[in-house]
């Protein structure tokens, strides 16, 4: 047990799958896992584990933002042994080529703060993506017929920016899409000695200002538990 996660030594497995909403790390567990069953629901943030393809697999909540994502990340690591760590989230677009429902397989992630800036201080560290996690993300992603897209995102600390001189540098370098997760996740498990991979689909465009449709969102995200599936067990 830790401070946020009730599950016993043993109940949570290597590979763990990370939405950021808790009621989609259900409904992930309950559509994709045999036998799945309730580890973690301590503030409502809800883990299951169950087996995938002859292989266990944990689904756990990671809350919005890296302060929340980074309690759970931490304690996944350090007191039950998970190992390769896989965010399915949600991001909004900042280049023209990138649309609503693209998948984005974030290789690098920017930021400007994230909960380790207070022990990397000056260092300008990138965190970057698991390569064979994210090798074997891009072939499963193609072997779906999804539009995939792998390159640098942004990880933003708010949800309503008000800096759209940054988003405008972003979209000049390249950055394909912004979230709030990764950059902690992937800065976590290189400390570590995890594997780390953020598995994103366009929600939101902050160029033409489009949205996903809500019905179409629970496919979307069935499309990235599969992809983070078979790119763990790779
Ligand atoms: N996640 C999905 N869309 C986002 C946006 N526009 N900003 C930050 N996080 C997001």
């Amino acid at each position: 047990m830790t401070p946020h996660i009730r599950a016993a030594k043993g109940e949570i497995a290597e590979t763990v799958l990370m939405p950021g909403d808790p009621l989609r790390a259900k409904w992930a567990a309950e559509t994709f896992l045999e036998s799945p069953r309730l580890v973690n629901d301590v503030r409502g943030m809800l883990g299951f584990t169950g087996m995938w393809n002859g292989n266990e697999v944990t689904i756990h909540g990671s809350g919005m933002g890296m302060p929340s994502l980074s309690i759970y990340a931490n304690e996944l690591i350090s007191q039950y042994g998970a190992k390769t760590l896989i965010r399915i989230g949600s991001c909004g677009a900042m280049q023209k080529d990138v649309a609503i429902r693209d998948v984005i397989l974030a290789m690098t992630a920017s930021t400007i703060s994230t909960p380790s800036r207070g022990i990397l201080r000056e260092l300008n560290y990138a965190p970057c993506a698991d390569w064979t996690l994210l090798k074997a993300a891009e072939a499963a992603a193609l072997a779906k017929a999804s539009n995939v897209h792998v390159g640098g995102i942004y990880s933003s600390d708010v949800f309503y920016d008000e800096r759209p001189d940054l988003t405008e540098q972003m979209t000049r370098h390249g950055v394909l899409a912004v979230e709030m997760e990764a950059a902690e996740l992937y800065t976590l498990a290189a400390r570590h000695d995890c594997r780390a991979l953020a598995v994103l689909t366009v929600s939101d465009h902050l160029l033409t200002h489009e949205a996903l449709p809500s019905e179409d969102r629970q496919s979307s995200f069935g499309d990235m538990v599969e992809i983070a599936l078979e790119a763990a067990f790779a």
